[in-house]
């Protein structure tokens, strides 16, 4: 199975959401060898749910936080994002982990919090560019995938982006993706054991309707976590095509 998701980040007001959504229906027809999700932020979350479930898009809330609840301003537990609607979790997005100082203890705990709720959670893992200048890419996917093999066999979706990638229309080029993939799915594995083949690996990074194509073609690529490109419905719409294609 193929799986594209449209991670919204902090972009989108209701009416905006409402107008995405009803647009996306008019064009979009459910074939059974995608999954289409998307992720909206938390005061969406609820109306995106209601508005795209009926044809069998999930939905996938952008964090959650590993407590139960209690004194964390500003944070949202994950029971609360299932009870607004979610079916997932975006877990260690690169943004999350440069930006807000998120480590991999607190993704390893996000990441069990996450399915003792019964949400999915869609791992994100990445070197920046200076760990790749300097050789190191495998070694710091290694350490970001190690809360895989600790969080043990279960739901699992993970996403390869490569940090100097993101938003920067500079796509990763097929062979680095192949092989950050293969490597990927080699983790899983061993983490894993032979559920871990079936664990879809998604690239995010610059996809367009442009390039997914060929992205797509690359062995072990599943679809693709998409940002700036899912904000518009008709790019959205062309990238499920191709998926379903
Ligand atoms: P982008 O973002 O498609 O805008 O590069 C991808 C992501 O951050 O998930």
């Amino acid at each position: 199975m193929r799986c594209v998701v449209a991670n919204w980040k902090m972009n989108m007001l209701q009416g905006e959401a409402s107008t995405f959504c009803d647009t996306f229906l008019e064009g979009y027809t459910p074939k059974d060898n995608v999954q289409v999700a998307v992720a909206p932020p938390f005061t969406l979350l609820t109306a995106v749910h209601d508005m795209l479930r009926e044809k069998g898009i999930i939905t996938i809330a952008q964090n959650g936080h590993y407590a139960k609840r209690g004194a964390f301003t500003g944070e949202i537990a994950m029971a609360q994002v299932k009870d607004a609607g979610a079916n997932g979790v975006i877990i260690g997005h690169s943004e999350r982990r440069h930006l807000f100082g998120e480590t991999d203890e607190v993704v390893g705990k996000k990441l069990v919090k996450a399915r003792a709720k019964g949400l999915l959670p869609v791992l994100c893992v990445g070197e920046t560019l200076q760990d790749r200048d300097s050789g190191n890419t495998f070694m710091v996917l290694r350490q970001q995938l190690q809360v895989v093999a600790q969080a043990g066999p279960g739901p699992l979706w993970v996403a390869y982006e490569p940090v100097w990638a993101i938003g920067t229309g500079r796509r990763a080029d097929l062979a680095q993706i192949q092989e950050a993939h293969a490597f990927i799915r080699e983790e899983v594995q061993v983490a894993f054991g032979v559920p871990g083949t079936n664990v879809p690996i998604l690239y995010g990074g610059s996809v367009t309707p442009d390039n997914f194509g060929e992205v797509l073609g690359v062995q072990h690529v599943a679809g693709a976590l998409v940002g700036g490109a899912s904000l518009d419905p008709a790019k959205f719409l062309q990238l499920v095509g191709i998926a379903q294609s």
